[in-house]
C-alpha cells in the first residue's frame, strides 16, 4: 500500500502545547501520493494539531516530520478561511504573485472549474451558501498549487447535500489519473467513511493501524 519514499511520513512526533496539554505523543504516519485518508477520534485526541504539524504550523518538539508535497489546510468554518470580498480576489492571494497576469487568471478559472464554481469569479462570498463556500476554500488550496489538502471536518457544517457535493469533490480530485490528490480528511461523522482509501482511529496523541473504512465504522459501532 505505501510505496516508498512515501509522501508523507512522520516518525515519532511529540508535542505539546505551550500551556501543557499533550497533543501528540510518538504519533507515526504514513501516506502513500493519491489517495482520501481519513482519521477519526475522540475531542482533544490530538487531530487538529496534528494537521497543524503537518502544515508547518507548529514544530514537533521530537520526531521527524518529510513532505514531498506542498500542503494547505481547510478548516470546518470557510468562514474563518475566506478573507476577500469576492470569490476570484480570495483566490488570487494564493496564487504566486510572480507568474504573469494571464496564467494567474488562468489558474483562477481552472481552479474554480473544478469545483464547480465556474463563472461565479465576481461573485461576492457573502452570496455564497456553506457548500459553495466550502468548495471555494477548496479552490483557493487547489489555486495555490497544493498537492495534499489538510481537511479538518470539512463538512461538520454543512447539510447533507452539501455534505455529499464537498465529499464526491475530494473523492473525484484523489482519484484522477492525472495528478491525483493526496487528501487527510478529519471527521466525526461515521457514514463518510464509507467513500475513503482507508481510515484509522486517533488516540492519545497517536494513530491506529490503517484499515477500510467500513471496517473501522464497524469496529467503532460495537464500542
Ligand atoms: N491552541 C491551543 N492551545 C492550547 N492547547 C491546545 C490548543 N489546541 C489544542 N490544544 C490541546 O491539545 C490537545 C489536542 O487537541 P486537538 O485540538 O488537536 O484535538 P482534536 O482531536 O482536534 O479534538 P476535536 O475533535 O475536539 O477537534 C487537547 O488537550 C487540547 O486541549
Ligand atoms: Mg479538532
Amino acid at each position: 500500500m505505501h510505496p516508498d519514499p512515501p509522501f508523507l511520513d512522520l516518525k515519532g512526533i511529540h508535542y505539546s502545547w505551550p500551556g501543557g496539554a499533550k497533543a501528540l505523543e510518538g504519533c507515526d504516519l504514513r501516506l502513500p501520493h493519491g489517495g482520501l485518508w481519513m482519521l477519526v477520534g475522540r475531542n482533544g485526541s490530538g487531530k487538529s494539531s496534528l494537521l497543524r504539524l503537518i502544515a508547518g504550523l507548529l514544530s514537533p518538539q521530537a520526531g521527524e516530520l518529510q513532505c514531498q508535497g506542498r500542503s494547505a489546510l481547510v478548516f470546518q468554518n470557510p468562514d474563518h478561511q475566506l478573507l476577500l470580498p469576492s470569490c476570484g480576489s480570495e483566490l488570487l492571494l494564493g496564487i504566486d504573485p510572480r507568474l504573469p497576469e494571464e496564467l494567474r487568471l488562468q489558474r483562477l478559472e481552472a481552479a474554480l472549474e473544478q469545483v464547480g464554481l465556474a463563472g461565479l469569479r465576481e461573485r461576492p462570498i457573502h452570496g455564497l451558501s456553506g457548500g459553495q463556500k466550502q468548495r471555494l476554500a477548496i479552490a483557493a488550496a487547489l489555486a495555490s498549487d497544493a498537492d495534499l489538502l489538510l481537511l479538518d471536518e470539512p463538512t461538520a457544517l454543512l447539510d447533507p447535500d452539501s455534505q455529499a457535493e464537498v465529499l464526491a469533490l475530494i473523492r473525484a480530485l484523489t482519484a484522477r489519473p492525472e495528478g491525483p490528490l493526496t487528501a487527510l480528511w478529519i471527521t466525526h461523522r461515521l457514514d463518510e467513511l464509507a467513500q475513503c482509501d482507508g481510515a484509522a482511529l486517533m488516540e492519545q496523541g497517536r494513530i491506529g493501524p490503517w484499515l477500510s473504512g467500513s471496517a473501522l465504522a464497524a469496529q467503532l459501532a460495537r464500542r
